[in-house]
Order: structure tokens, then C-alpha cells, then sequence
């Protein structure tokens, strides 16, 4: 079996220091906040697998059915010789990808990216097996850290795919487009993903669901808090809340303290109270309208070229060229 190369931009030591950090910022502020990437660790990773596969979390079989719809057409603009994917998890929905660029005959390159390790390891590995012509190089990084020290060489197209997009607030998702813009050369490629603006009574259940497999995920960030820190949350007194804001067009993941609590941080040395029915942000997942999706594109330096939405209008997928 061909075996996978990783680049680790993130060690377990860099991770523990930058959450110590966001920690220290996050709790001590008014309100409390956590920034969204430490919900994934090996068991959030899982978790988040998990809902993909939930009947109320429409975005994955919506962006899997329209990228059947029209990878042919996206593998015939884009010609790519490297397809580098942010965020890519497991990776599922990017089998299509791979297959379509593969038909093409440019494809020679697969660099996912991604903070979970552990997700990135799996994928990568799998891909490697499955696509034996493949040179497959991944790499652990925050996207919003540091683009530039993704591998290079070949013309790239760079895939961002989930909706992931909607998760940074719009100051970090300017500072992100720009930074993929300086990344890539004119003329090479963004295929973007995005969850679009729809009834709240299907997308507030997509982020709150029946089972209680989204509430476990959120809950997770205490987890992590707990293993990496030595915090002592108890994860069970908080509770799932997921709200749509209409004005910001997102929606907004909280933890709310059902009880009067006092959390310890031996690693920060830091102690954290919480009022009952306190909240803490832990998450966005903006939602937007293709037009002033394609003004930020546009904004960042990039020629939007194409636009492709399911039937339903729930998800769009966007083409755009580095101008
Ligand atoms: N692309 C996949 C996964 C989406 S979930 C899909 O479409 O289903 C979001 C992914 O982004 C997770 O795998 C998570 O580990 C990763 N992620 C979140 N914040 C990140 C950051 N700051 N840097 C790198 N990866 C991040
Ligand atoms: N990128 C996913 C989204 O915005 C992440 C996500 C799905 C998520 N469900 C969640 C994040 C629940 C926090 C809580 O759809």
C-alpha cells in the first residue's frame, strides 16, 4: 500500500498551547465564548461524522447530490493538476472530486488539511490505498493560521466544501478569502460550499437534533477542555442550545449552564464561574445568499465563474478563478 505523506504544521504541543490560549481569552470574557475548531478532536471528529448521517442535517447529502449533479462540469473548468482540500475530514464527498479530475486526466495530487490529525490520518490513508495513482500529502494546520506552507507545484484547484465557510465570523472570513488569494497563483482556483438562507424550521433542527447527537458534539469542546487541561467541566450540566439570529443570518451554538457552576483550569491556573442559565457561544454557521457570497469572492480577489444550487435552493457550490 502506498503509504501517505503528513506534515504536522500542528503538534499535541502547539495544539495544547493555542488552546490554552483561546481558553484563557474565551473564558474570561463577557459573555464566554470558545472558538469552534477545538470541537474536534478524535471523538468530535466522530461525532461530527455522525451528523452527516442525521435525517435533519440536510447540508452533506445536499452538497453529495449536487456534486454528483455537476462535478463533470467543475473537473472540466478547473483542469487541476493538485486538488488541495481545507477542512477535509473524512473526506467522503471528495471521492466525487477525486474521480471526476482523475477522468479529466489532470489529476496528480491530493493534499488534504485539516486541525484533526486523527481525521486527516484516516482519510489520507484511505485515499492512498483507494487511489494508488495519487500522490497524497496531507498536512495537520489551522486554516486560519497559515496557507502558505501548503505544498505547491501544479495547477491547483483548493475545495472547501460543508459549509464551513459559514463557520468563521465575517471579519475572519474576509481575512481567510484574501489569504487564499496570496496563496495561489492567477488563474488557479476556490470551489466553495456554502449553506444558503432558508426556512429556520428546517435549519434549526439540522443543528438540533432528535437524537441528541449535535447537543453531544457541542457538549465536546468541555471534553476537550477537560482532557487537554485538566478542567474539570461537567459537560452533562450544560445544555445544547442552537438559535437562528435573524439579523446576522446564522445560526448560533450555545452551552448553557443549568445550574450554578465553578469549572478549574490547573493548566491556566484559572478558575471559571458560571451563573445559572448562563451561555457561552461555542459556534456560527452563517447562511447566505449567493449574491453577496459571490461580492466577497469578488472582494478577495477572485472572478466568481460559477454558481451551482440543488433544486431546493439549500446549498450552493461556487467556482472561482484568482484574478
Ligand atoms: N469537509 C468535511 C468536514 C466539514 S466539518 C465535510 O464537508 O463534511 C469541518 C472540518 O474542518 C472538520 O474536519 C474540522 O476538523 C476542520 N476544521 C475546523 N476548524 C479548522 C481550522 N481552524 N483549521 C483546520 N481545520 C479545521
Ligand atoms: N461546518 C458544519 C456546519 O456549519 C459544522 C457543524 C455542523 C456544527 N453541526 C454543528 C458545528 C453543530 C457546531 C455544532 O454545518
Amino acid at each position: 500500500m502506498t503509504e501517505p505523506l503528513l506534515d504536522i504544521h500542528l503538534t499535541d504541543d502547539d495544539l495544547a498551547a493555542a488552546l490554552r490560549a483561546d481558553a484563557r481569552t474565551g473564558l474570561t470574557a463577557d459573555p464566554k465564548s470558545l472558538p469552534p475548531k477545538w470541537f474536534y478532536d478524535a471523538r468530535g471528529s466522530e461525532l461530527f461524522e455522525r451528523i452527516t448521517e442525521l435525517p435533519e442535517y440536510y447540508p452533506t447529502r445536499t452538497e453529495r447530490a449536487l456534486l454528483e449533479r455537476v462535478v463533470g462540469e467543475i473537473a472540466e473548468a478547473a483542469r487541476a493538476e493538485v486538488l488541495v482540500e481545507l477542512g477535509s475530514g473524512s473526506a467522503a464527498k471528495t471521492r466525487l472530486l477525486l474521480n471526476a479530475l482523475t477522468a479529466e486526466g489532470s489529476l496528480k495530487t491530493y493534499v488534504p488539511q485539516d486541525v484533526s490529525a486523527s481525521a486527516l490520518r484516516g482519510a489520507a490513508t484511505e485515499i492512498a490505498a483507494e487511489y494508488p495513482h495519487l500522490a497524497v500529502h496531507g498536512v495537520v494546520s489551522d486554516f486560519t493560521d497559515t496557507l502558505h506552507n501548503l505544498p505547491r507545484g501544479g495547477r491547483r484547484m483548493i475545495a472547501f466544501l460543508g459549509g464551513t465557510i459559514g463557520n468563521l465570523v465575517p471579519a475572519e472570513r474576509a481575512e481567510f478569502l484574501a489569504g487564499i488569494t496570496e496563496v495561489l497563483e492567477p488563474g488557479e482556483l476556490l470551489l466553495l460550499g456554502a449553506g444558503l438562507v432558508i426556512d429556520p424550521a428546517v435549519l434549526v433542527p439540522a443543528y438540533d437534533d432528535a437524537a441528541g447527537v449535535t447537543a453531544e458534539f457541542n457538549r465536546n469542546v468541555l471534553h476537550v477542555l477537560n482532557h487537554r487541561l485538566g478542567a474539570d467541566f461537567t459537560p452533562e450540566k450544560f445544555e445544547h442550545i442552537a438559535l437562528w439570529d435573524p439579523t446576522n443570518e446564522w445560526i448560533e451554538m450555545r452551552l448553557r449552564a443549568t445550574t450554578a457552576m465553578t469549572a478549574t483550569i490547573p493548566a491556566l491556573d484559572l478558575t471559571v464561574d458560571f451563573a445559572p442559565g448562563e451561555e457561552m457561544r461555542t459556534e456560527i454557521s452563517a447562511k447566505f445568499h449567493p449574491d453577496t457570497l459571490r461580492t466577497e469572492l469578488t472582494t478577495a480577489g477572485f472572478t466568481p465563474t460559477h454558481t451551482w444550487t440543488d433544486p431546493a435552493n439549500r446549498f450552493a457550490l461556487f467556482l472561482a478563478e484568482r484574478r
